[in-house]
């Protein structure tokens, strides 16, 4: 049904400090991936849905960030916009085993060929 994911180690969980992010430079663009203060992690793309604002550097509330520019709010588990805002910026599987974050490979590729 899906294509096999192919999970790649790119850090430990405590190398993104709580409630902070860390940008991860693939071969087709950043991802950020951040820690919330009860130690989920999310990946999406560093580029906010409204004009592009680097979401790593905005404030992490909750499941959410606030972009540093115009201070829209977008979901770290959907990617999109909240409140009035209408926005998408696109998610990646990731998960936490062992303390150590793993990215899904696979979706990170076919994710980047459509954006
Ligand atoms: S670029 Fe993020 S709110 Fe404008």
């Amino acid at each position: 049904m899906t294509a096999k994911a192919k999970w790649v180690d790119i850090g430990a969980l405590d190398s993104i400090p709580v409630r902070g992010a860390r940008v991860v430079k693939t071969r087709a663009g950043c991802i950020a991936v951040f820690r919330t203060a009860e130690n989920e992690a999310f990946a999406i793309d560093d580029r906010c849905p409204h004009k592009q604002g680097p979401l790593s550097q905005g404030i992490v509330h909750g499941r959410a960030v606030t972009c540093p520019l115009h201070n829209w709010v977008i979901s770290l588990e959907t990617g999109a916009a909240t409140g009035a805002d209408k926005g998408q910026t696109k998610t990646y599987a990731l998960k936490i085993e062992g303390g150590r974050l793993l990215l899904d490979a696979a979706e990170v590729a076919a994710g980047k060929v459509a954006a």
